[in-house]
């Protein structure tokens, strides 16, 4: 006989928080939303802590090595999306561990060889006026010398003329040593009245641009989230349980500071095979997700294969359909709050937190503290991140709107057959996410601000100042359908908005 739950399976709009006391000490400002990403023993702290509660979707449109970088200096993380050649998801990983605030390296370069229009072609190309002159044309070769617009006149210097005859040569330029900090670089960038600081080798070797411009839009990121010892941004990374024998060595070799199996049900034996290979071949020192699950069963299943969070949802994201195609799914509010259950159980009985995620559905800024409060340690969005000027999808005007493309891992477009086809036959036999168009948002730092501003704000409502204490404090109530409405601005006329 099937089991039958008891519970409706609910979603997040179907609730609200009604408010706690709040102190004079619950103060935005005071409110932490560090918060657990890998599990750890009571009384230890975790080896990897969030500073802000979100990761961005492991999907081709959200998570590249652009959008991570981003995030981590914002205190989140990212999974780079695994639907893509092993190579290139490394390569991924490896720019982001690369990344040092203020130092770029360089987009355009030529060899003392090519000519002015070479010069004038790239510059059109890529908007950028600054060309480093290479040996070998490449961003890291021998730094041969600089050209810039004030090294050529267009329209009287004849465009065959070469490079060498016209670029600043090495022996002119003042450089920067590699291992400099930014504040050192900008000293001589001061001092020299300097545009571009080149930054080489011991081998001359172009390494980085550190450019004046930056000086001043050097944001302060104090919530970055970074390795204290080396400086370097976290990032994470997806995986499959069908190539992960080749794809996570080249992952952890690359940097990856975590993974995460990426799949729609990830209550599998396929999960439990993957956890154990990799806690085994790594002793246990690469730190790994699993899921989707949705409930606690399917939660006890992987943590006992070892891993150090679990996904939950299944059928909620935005660009899902797995739930019309295969009729399976939970309401992401009720899997959230089971499983949360099953963690706090689970931590009662072996003093081992495994910290959970809530994957899909958030739509509402309110939906997120609902997600924490109802037990989610951190979530995992799409929708959100891919409206940024961040992410790595077009951006697209629509009418008398910017949009910009967001598609499913499922969908054809992406192409993922390793996530939804166990079969492995050539092409998709179903799509399980829709490729569609979400509104641009502009900048992630902006956004972030609102929304964590918002966050915190009803966190001080709720009386929690940290998001442990938000999840034991909160009151959760279930909403009507006319309590909704009640909820919108209602019984008056709308100014229209032009
Ligand atoms: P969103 O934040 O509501 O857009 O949901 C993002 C989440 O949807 C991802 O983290 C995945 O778990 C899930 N997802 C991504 N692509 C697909 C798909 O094609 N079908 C079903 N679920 C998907």
């Amino acid at each position: 006989m099937a089991v039958f739950f008891e519970d409706v399976s609910r979603t997040f709009g179907e609730y609200l928080l009604i408010p706690g006391l709040t102190t004079k000490q619950c103060v935005p400002s005071n409110v932490s939303l560090k918060t657990p990403l890998v599990k750890f023993r009571q009384g230890e702290k975790p080896a990897i802590e969030l500073h802000i509660p979100f990761v961005s979707a492991i999907m081709q449109s959200v998570s590249d090595d652009g959008l991570a970088i981003e995030l981590a200096r914002n205190g989140g993380l990212s999974f780079i999306f695994g639907s893509q050649p092993i190579h290139s998801q490394a390569e991924m990983v490896r720019k982001v561990k690369k990344f040092k605030a203020g130092f770029v390296v360089s987009d355009s370069n030529l060899t003392p060889e090519n000519t002015l229009a070479d010069v004038i072609a790239l510059v059109k190309k890529t908007g950028h006026s600054t060309i480093g002159i290479t040996e070998d044309g490449t961003p890291n070769g021998k730094l041969l010398g600089l050209v810039t617009s004030r090294d050529y006149r267009v329209g009287v210097d004849l465009p065959d003329r070469k490079i060498r005859d016209f670029m600043t040569p090495f022996s002119k330029l003042t450089v920067g040593e590699a291992g400099m900090s930014l504040s050192e670089a900008n000293e001589i960038i001061w001092e020299h009245k300097l545009n571009t600081l080149p930054i080489i080798d011991r081998d001359q070797n172009l390494l980085y641009f550190v450019f004046r411009k930056d000086y001043d839009s050097h944001r302060n990121n104090p919530l970055e989230l970074s390795n204290p010892t080396d400086k370097k941004l976290l990032v994470g990374a997806g995986i499959n349980s069908r190539d992960y024998k080749d794809r996570v060595p080249a992952l952890v070799e690359a940097g990856a500071d975590v993974l995460c199996i990426d799949s729609s049900d990830g209550y599998s034996e396929w999960q439990a095979e993957t956890l154990r290979w990799i806690k085994e071949r790594y002793e246990g020192k690469v730190l790994v997700g699993a899921g989707n699950v949705v409930d606690r069963e399917g939660f006890l299943y992987l943590v006992r294969a070892g891993a150090d969070f679990v996904k939950v949802g299944i059928g909620g994201g935005s660009i899902c359909i797995t739930r019309e195609q295969k009729g399976i799914g939970r309401g992401q509010a009720t899997a959230v709050s089971d499983v949360a259950q099953a963690r706090n159980d689970y931590f009662r009985e072996t003093g081992i937190y495994i910290p959970i995620c809530s994957d899909g559905g958030i739509v509402h800024d309110y939906h997120m503290v609902l997600a924490l409060a109802m037990g989610a340690d951190f979530l995992m969005m799409g929708r959100y991140f891919a409206r940024f000027d961040e992410s790595p999808s077009k951006k697209l005007s629509i009418g008398n709107t910017y949009v910009k493309e967001y598609w499913g891992e499922g969908s054809n477009r992406a192409h993922n057959w390793q996530r939804y086809d166990m079969g492995g036959s050539e092409s998709l036999k179903f799509e399980e996410g829709v490729d569609s168009y979400v509104p641009y948002a502009g900048k992630m730092k902006d956004n972030l601000d609102i929304t964590l501003g918002k966050i915190r704000a009803t966190m001080c409502s709720c009386g929690a100042v940290t998001i442990p204490a938000l999840q034991q404090k909160a009151k959760i109530t279930l909403v009507s359908s006319t309590s909704i409405v009640e909820g919108g601005a209602h019984d008056v006329i709308l100014k229209e908005h032009n």
